[in-house]
């Protein structure tokens, strides 16, 4: 799955001339960037932006509450997460787009409580805040145990036979989990571990049938492209979905929601985790972006993020910046500088959109769909440029904005 990055911009040009999976016109970005930040907002398709165009003025405006009927907007959900499934390793029957990541992880880790050997929930302290307050809200509802283990311990913590929130590849230094090994503790501890795939899926290698996971959540609007605040998705495993109640049962988790009945009968599969009415522009967009992963083999996709990030990697450490390593990394390349703030907002003036984490990271995001070497080869050139003319340190890059 290995491919060696290119030792110069000639050769990242001749690297992008063999690749197959360069979907660039399917995708409305602006010519003058270098869109570095898809591990944060993916950007938007032409046909989703068609979509909820369509959706908008004629679903919505002209066909009314029919469209319900007419437009297809009962299985927009179901087609979404059908094309979501093969991305993770799962069954269209496991995947149900629903509700945020938050949302779902607390659906989740709830009923995961009545399958772990201990109701205890642990969430490492470097994890996404919101999987940790989610957690912690979560046990204190359920009158049960949150405890937090260090960075990259969670595996021990499986001992105690507990629920594990874990990302896949974590959010701020790009580390990826062994899910395999993180599984097998799992069975042999009587514990359940709920994946955050926030970070993985559409850029990296998943196969959660091959990992033998139960549970997982994850976002949509990073590398699957579903626009800003697009809902989440649940991976229930068939093996353990008909035992499992959704502890926020509403009617779009019901096997018949218009029948209107008093009693609560549960869809079949991960389905019954969804909940309420979905939004129905926002999974317009979605379902539209998601066919840019259409005959997409997964590994090749996998094997390009590497490249792209080792290219990054490599080039960065050659800087002298301090590049944070691990075992196995995710799509995105972590580097932690002082200046790390006004690096990023002084790349984005050059058209180089990165992002930041507090207090010290600037994380580089490597999508490839639309990413070419070359595009890297060049952003890393204006890296070392803004480093070089320390033109970070002009007083205007330092103004720190809501969102960063
Ligand atoms: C790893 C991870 N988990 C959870 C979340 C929160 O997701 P949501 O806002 O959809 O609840 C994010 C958001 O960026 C994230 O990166």
């Amino acid at each position: 799955m290995d491919t060696a990055p290119p030792q110069s911009l000639h050769a990242a040009i001749a690297q992008d001339r063999t690749d197959h999976l360069n979907r660039t016109p399917a995708f409305a970005l602006p010519p003058d960037v270098i869109y570095l930040v898809g591990h944060s907002l993916g950007p938007a398709t032409h046909n989703a932006l068609a979509q909820v165009q369509d959706t908008a003025v004629k679903a919505w405006a002209q066909g009314l509450v029919r469209s319900w009927n007419d437009a297809g907007w009962m299985d927009l959900a179901a087609n979404a997460s059908g094309r979501i499934a093969p991305l993770i390793g799962a069954k269209p029957s496991e995947v149900t787009v629903t509700d945020s990541v938050s949302v779902n992880l607390f659906k989740l880790a709830a009923a995961a409580l009545k399958l772990a050997r201990t109701p205890t929930i642990v969430v490492e302290t470097d994890e996404f805040p919101t999987d940790a307050y989610v957690a912690e809200s979560l046990a204190s509802l359920a009158g049960t145990r949150f405890g937090t283990a260090p960075p990259e311990s969670g595996m021990d913590a499986l001992e105690k036979g507990g629920i594990l929130i874990k990302s896949a590849v974590n959010y701020r230094t790009a580390a990826r989990a062994d899910m395999l090994a993180f599984e097998a503790a799992a069975r042999a501890n009587g514990a359940q571990i709920v994946w955050d795939l926030s970070h993985a899926a559409g850029a990296t290698w998943l196969d959660l049938t091959a990992a033998g996971a139960n549970l997982a959540a994850g976002c949509t609007y990073k590398y699957l492209n579903g626009g800003p605040g697009s809902p989440g998705y649940v991976f229930v495993s068939e093996r353990i979905s008909e035992s499992l109640r959704n502890p926020i049962a509403g009617w779009f988790g019901h096997a018949d929601p218009f029948a209107f009945e008093p009693a609560y009968t549960p869809l079949p599969g991960a389905a019954r985790f969804s909940t309420g009415t979905p939004p129905i522009l926002s999974l317009a967009a979605l379902e539209a972006a998601l066919s840019v992963f259409e005959g997409i083999d997964s590994a090749a996709l996998a094997a390009k993020t590497h490249g792209l990030t080792a290219l990054a990697a490599q080039r960065a450490a050659s800087m002298g910046l301090n590049v944070i390593q691990s075992h196995s990394r995710g799509a995105h390349v972590a580097i932690q500088h002082t200046d790390g703030y006004a690096i990023v907002k002084a790349l984005a003036e050059r058209g180089v959109l990165a992002d930041f984490r507090t207090p010290d990271t600037i994380r580089l995001g490597f999508a490839p769909l639309y990413l070419s070497f070359a595009q890297v080869w060049r952003a890393m050139d204006i890296l070392q440029d803004v480093l070089t003319t320390e033109t970070f340190k002009q007083a205007r890059f330092g103004l720190r904005a809501k969102v960063t």
